[in-house]
């Protein structure tokens, strides 16, 4: 099939597995579909972040899940060596407020051009996915509705200087239409017709999430967990291809 560079460009592959070797593997196959490699804590605290330069050393992104949430300085130090690890995307909370994603942002920014770098993806974690709305009344006595609060930390991350937030498709096109089209919005949760839903709860097909607006969409066992998982990427492609 001829691969779509709009289409590998949106695609985040989750490299959710245990092991480097599996990781690996993953990348190799996978690679010229892929814009980005996502890699989280569990995964680099047990195996070391030797994968990072794995997928460099194959001509990939990699997009470090490491939502930041710690005070400003902390974590404009800790944004500068993310760029130094050679990641294009990473995320925070946007709960750590205004000043902390000025800093990161700053932090990134400067490491990025000071090694010759494109400015990084900087992403927002609004609102967990995992919270409801009663754990943010009761527990985070936070008295929102999670639409209105999750709309108003991505209008805060906007005006920080992040480039876009991590959101589930069904807030997708509120977010761009509040922020503008240029915020960047990542999705995950996909779930094709023909996947299994696991234990995720708000999902979305590929082909609605682009038509919300979607800039980018994590896909993880939808494709990792299938046998033939070459077919399966080809089949979202061919579905996204039909909204474009
Ligand atoms: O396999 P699956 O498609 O469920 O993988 C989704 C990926 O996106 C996982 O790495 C998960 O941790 C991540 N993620 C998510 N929901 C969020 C933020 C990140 O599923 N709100």
């Amino acid at each position: 099939m001829n691969i779509n560079p709009e289409i590998k460009e949106k695609i985040v592959l989750a490299l959710d597995v245990n092991t480097i070797d599996e990781a690996k593997q993953l990348v190799t196959e996978l690679k010229d579909y892929t814009g980005v490699f996502k890699v989280g804590l569990q995964f680099i605290l047990a195996n070391g972040s030797e994968v990072f330069k794995f997928i460099r050393d194959e001509g990939g992104k990699f997009f470090f899940d490491i939502k930041l949430h710690d005070i400003p300085n902390t974590v404009k130090k800790a944004s500068e060596n993310i760029i130094k690890q050679g990641a294009s995307f990473f995320n925070l909370h946007a709960a750590g407020g205004a000043e902390m994603m000025k800093q990161a942002a700053e932090g990134a920014n400067n490491a990025a051009k000071a090694l010759g770098l494109d400015p990084p993806v900087i992403l927002a974690v609004t609102l967990l996915t995992s919270i409801s709305e009663d754990v943010l009344n009761n527990e985070l006595q936070i008295p929102s509705n999670t639409k209105d609060y999750t709309l108003t930390l991505a209008k805060l991350a906007k005006a920080s200087g992040m480039s876009g937030v991590v959101a589930s498709a069904h807030e997708c096109a509120g977010i761009k239409s509040a922020c503008g089209k240029d915020f960047k919005v990542l999705c995950p949760g996909i779930r094709p017709a023909w996947s299994v839903t696991g234990d995720q709860k708000r999902i979305a097909a590929p082909a609605f999430a682009i038509s919300q607006g979607a800039d980018y969409l994590v896909i993880g066992r939808a494709v990792t967990g299938c046998k033939d998982k070459i077919g399966a990427m080809q089949k979202i492609y061919e579905e996204i291809e039909g909204v474009l």
